[in-house]
């Protein structure tokens, strides 16, 4: 059963309902999770897609965060999309073949190997899409639910085939991806510049990425350049050391695993030995400016399609216009929001904060409490 904030918060603002946000993503990371209920949302569902990761490692990611933060009874966890609407292993590395290689292919990856064994993860036997569509249609009257996906689109896609009202019931939609004007950046960059400005969530599977965008949600966000400049540093490191305590703290309790994951050595020149280690907070960034959008800074209203010829270096691609100039018929777009900054400050200590507050009780009384005094050395 679901207890609300607003009938335990101590000091806290009584609200008769709590927002709502669906969750799907190709692996989930804890702040992803913890940012939207820190924001006063209610997670209805965590759906976990193929993608950068394969399924069973998505779903197995979303399975440890639930899990450690002991917020299974409450959180349901789904298993979205196994697979891309059209694009398949073959069409994705032939692409690459006459086009031109990403550095970043995710669960296409040559020679990927699953990390989890499904039959170690609990879940919901019902698929993502089918779990996204009841819980709009639950709360369309009352708190219609925002959906937030950060993967593919492909499980979004798949309930809008099913339930074409989606986009009538649910408040909107924020996603992670959806680059515009990185073409220089990747021509000039090293590998991980070309990494990080290649658009895998839409390019993976475009079809879909072109159904969901322009459905004519009532607000579609799209967290794109904006997200890779929020990144990792030395600063954002010293900051979470000394507020847990020193790095032995950070390491020695496993309550502390997230922020174990952001400051590894603690060393900033050390890890950026792997640029895995360094990688900006991409779809964190989203998460904040949904829970908080008083974040905000600059935002840009555009029409946005995706680029579906096989045949183009540009599949997969998103392609804006002013909506004055775009096409009116033949090809569909959508209006959508493009997120140009944030409140750099603000979204660091959103990280900090969150991370360091106990949610272990959250699914049995609705809020988080003090961590202070309940890990050792904290
Ligand atoms: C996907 O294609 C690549 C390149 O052709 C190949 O190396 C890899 O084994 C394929 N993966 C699967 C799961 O078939
Ligand atoms: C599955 O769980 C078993 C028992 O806890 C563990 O030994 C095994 O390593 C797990 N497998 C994977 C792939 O996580
Ligand atoms: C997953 O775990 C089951 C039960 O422990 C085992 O039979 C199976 O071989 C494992 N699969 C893989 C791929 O490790
Ligand atoms: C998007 O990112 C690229 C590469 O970093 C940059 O050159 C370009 O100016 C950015 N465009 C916008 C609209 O932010
Ligand atoms: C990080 O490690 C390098 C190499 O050992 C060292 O020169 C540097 O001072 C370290 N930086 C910090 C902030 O500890
Ligand atoms: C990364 O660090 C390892 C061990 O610390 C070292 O062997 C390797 O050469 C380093 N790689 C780069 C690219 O600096
Ligand atoms: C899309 O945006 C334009 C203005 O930019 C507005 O006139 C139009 O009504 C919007 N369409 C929908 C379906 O919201
Ligand atoms: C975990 O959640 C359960 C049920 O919501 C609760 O009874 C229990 O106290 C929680 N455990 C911790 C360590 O907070």
């Amino acid at each position: 059963m679901r207890i609300v904030p607003s009938l335990v918060i101590a000091g806290g603002i009584s609200t008769v309902s709590a927002k709502k946000v669906f969750i799907d993503n190709d692996g989930l990371n804890a702040l992803q999770l913890l940012i939207p209920l820190y924001g006063g949302y209610d997670v209805v569902g965590v759906s976990m897609s193929f993608g950068s990761s394969s399924t069973v490692d998505s779903l197995g990611s979303g399975y440890d965060v639930l899990t450690s933060y002991n917020m299974t009874s409450c959180i349901p966890l789904y298993l979205g999309a196994q697979q891309p609407l059209i694009q398949t292993n073959e069409t994705f590395h032939l692409h690459s073949t006459l086009f031109g290689a990403p550095v970043w292919e995710g669960a296409f990856t040559p020679g990927y190997v699953d990390s989890y064994n499904i039959s170690n993860i609990t879940y919901s036997d019902v698929p993502g899409a089918l779990a996204l569509i009841d819980a709009v249609k639950a709360y369309k009257d009352t708190d219609p639910v925002m959906i937030w996906a950060a993967g593919m689109m492909t499980t979004v896609a798949q309930a809008l085939s099913i339930y074409p009202k989606l986009v009538d019931e649910a408040a909107g939609l924020y996603i992670m991806g959806g680059y515009v004007d990185t073409q220089f950046a990747q021509a000039t960059g090293d590998s991980f510049q070309v990494d990080v400005n290649t658009d895998i969530n839409l390019i993976q599977d475009p079809e879909a990425a072109q159904i969901v965008l322009t459905a004519g949600w009532k607000d579609l966000y799209i967290g794109a350049n904006v997200t890779n400049y929020l990144v990792p540093s030395q600063q954002l490191y010293d900051r979470l050391i000394i507020k847990a305590g020193g790095l032995d703290v950070i390491n020695e309790n496993d309550y502390l695993a997230p922020v174990q994951d952001i400051v590894l050595s603690g060393n900033y020149s050390l890890n950026s030995n792997d640029t895995e280690n360094i990688l900006p907070f991409w779809d964190e960034v989203v998460s904040a400016f949904m829970a908080f959008p008083n974040i905000l800074t600059s935002v840009t209203s555009v029409r946005a399609a995706v680029d579906t010829s096989f045949y183009s270096p540009f599949y997969g691609n998103l392609r804006v216009w002013g909506s004055d100039f775009a096409p009116t018929t033949g090809y569909r777009t959508g209006n959508a929001t493009i997120v140009n900054s944030i409140k750099k400050d603000k979204f660091y200590d959103l990280l900090v904060d969150v991370l360091f507050e106990d949610w272990r009780e959250y699914c049995h009384i609705g809020q988080y409490t003090s961590l202070k005094g309940k890990l050792n050395g904290y």
